[in-house]
């Protein structure tokens, strides 16, 4: 099939680079020149795993292309797909500029019946707005459907490739049938293609983002209250997350949510129900836990070494919001860092990948450590904000060798506290017992 894809970020790149891998003669299209001319060049301006290859070869084989006409695009495309960002609007709602604009274009550049999907996250009624928008400008059938898109960052090519689920709402026999066969090499094993209406797909990407980011929040809360009764919230998940009814995943303790999605979503639901007169309670509660959650970790450092962190300095592991991803959007680094830093402190980063993205943002503010146990030296304390696989099994002596004081505070609850206090660290984990070694307790 001839596609289109519109939008070539995170989501945009690896759909276009799946559906080109299954066959498909794709372009993907992106109003940022700079990154298409990256692309042009085989640089993939994100960090991905597997990615790169994938994008590589089905360039070479000619079945997928960059360039930044998206009217072109769509004249020759039997399907777009929208895949542009839907940031949060002024007042939290998702702000649909972007997706209209491109709406727009397509309407303008129709020259025949054409599939539109919308892949980006959109509120309910959105589809109905992209129709009249293109409507505007044709009378060629256009086939409305809605696909939201459920990879994860750091997993997102084989998320896409090999996906749980493939959620659809269409509005016409001839969507139905198109994006079935689209999907039908990446569901093989039997996989569902859930198709639906319109209305219900659009919601059905909002509900599963906050129902993760209710877990999540969950979760913190009750790790509070294990810390204040010396309770263990890692017992405590084990003992809920066992229970079949609610499962062992996305029950992790930790210093908060972040990223292009849960912060964005959760606000852009609240927007929606409070649109329709729907009680957005519990999603109020998920957020202020978070944006909470992302404190503690700072206001744990100020406990243990005075609110004034004035020649305190402090090593941070971790920027990017989650491991495996140089995305930086929401991360909890960013408000620990801004906090260490008001607060007077001098702080050392280290990430395995985003560090580049880092220096945009952080700039001269904090130093960069090349690597991790560069970041220790003559640190009063680390911090630990994102789990990336490297931090899991360090060189615990060599650590200790380079620190000012052996001293961990642990956003996502990487050690165990005995194990920590017997190779003499003090730790403090999120809703754990805070551990010392032994000649200090
Ligand atoms: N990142 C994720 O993990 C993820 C997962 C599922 C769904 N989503 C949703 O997918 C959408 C895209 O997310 P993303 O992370 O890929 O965003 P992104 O910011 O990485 O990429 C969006 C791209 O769209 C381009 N763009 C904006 N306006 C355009 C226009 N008029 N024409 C052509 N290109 C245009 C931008 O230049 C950018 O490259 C969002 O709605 C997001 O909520 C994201």
């Amino acid at each position: 099939m001839r596609v289109a894809v519109i939008g070539t970020g995170y989501v945009g790149l690896v759909v276009g680079a799946g559906l080109s891998d299954s066959g498909n003669d794709v372009t993907c299209v992106d109003i940022d020149e700079a990154k298409i001319d990256r692309l042009r060049r085989g640089e993939i301006p994100i960090y991905e795993p597997g990615l790169e290859p994938l994008v590589k070869r089905n360039i070479e084989d000619g079945r997928l292309r960059f360039g930044t006409d998206v009217a072109a695009a769509v004249r020759d495309a039997e399907v777009i797909f929208i895949a542009v960002g839907t940031p949060p609007g002024e007042d939290g709602s998702a702000d649909l500029k972007h997706v209209l604009a491109v709406a727009a274009t397509i309407g303008r550049s129709m020259n025949g019946e054409k599939v539109v999907i919308t892949k980006s996250t959109v509120p309910v009624g959105t589809a109905t707005l992209v129709r009249s928008e293109i409507e505007k400008h044709t009378t060629h059938r256009v086939h409305m459907c809605s696909n939201p898109e459920f990879l994860k960052e750091g997993a997102a090519v084989d998320d896409f490739m090999r996906p749980d689920r493939v959620v659809v709402g269409v509005d016409s026999e001839h969507a139905r049938k198109t994006v079935e066969r689209l999907y039908g090499p990446f569901v093989r094993t039997g996989n569902p293609v859930i198709f639906m209406d319109i209305a219900s797909a659009e919601i059905t990407k909002y509900a599963a983002n906050a129902m993760l980011a209710t877990r999540i929040s969950f979760m913190n809360m009750i790790a509070n209250l294990c810390e204040r009764v010396g309770a263990d919230v890692a017992l405590v998940r084990k003992g809920v997350g066992t229970d079949e009814r609610i499962g062992p995943a996305f029950l992790f303790a930790g210093c908060g949510y972040g990223g292009s999605c849960f912060p964005k979503d959760v606000k852009a639901l609240i927007r929606t129900l409070a649109e329709h007169g729907v009680d957005a309670g519990i999603l109020e509660a998920v957020e202020a836990v978070n944006d909470r959650q992302k404190h503690v970790l700072v206001e744990r450092a100020q406990a243990r070494f005075g609110q004034d962190l004035t020649g305190r300095r402090f090593a941070v592991w971790g920027l990017s919001f989650k491991p495996e991803t140089d995305d930086l959007r929401e991360a909890a680094s960013l408000v620990v860092i801004d906090g260490l830093l008001d607060a007077g402190a001098a702080v050392t980063v280290h990430d395995p990948v985003a560090m580049g993205a880092a220096r945009t943002m952080l700039g001269q503010r904090v130093a960069y450590a090349p690597h991790n146990y560069d970041a220790l030296e003559g640190a009063d304390a680390l911090i630990i904000v994102t789990e990336w696989g490297q931090y899991r099994t360090p060189d615990f002596d060599r650590m200790k060798s380079l620190m000012k004081e052996p001293v961990i505070l642990d956003g996502r609850n990487l050690f165990e506290p005995e194990h920590m206090s017997g190779m003499g660290f003090e730790y403090h984990g999120m809703g754990r017992r805070s551990a010392r070694p032994p000649h200090l307790t």
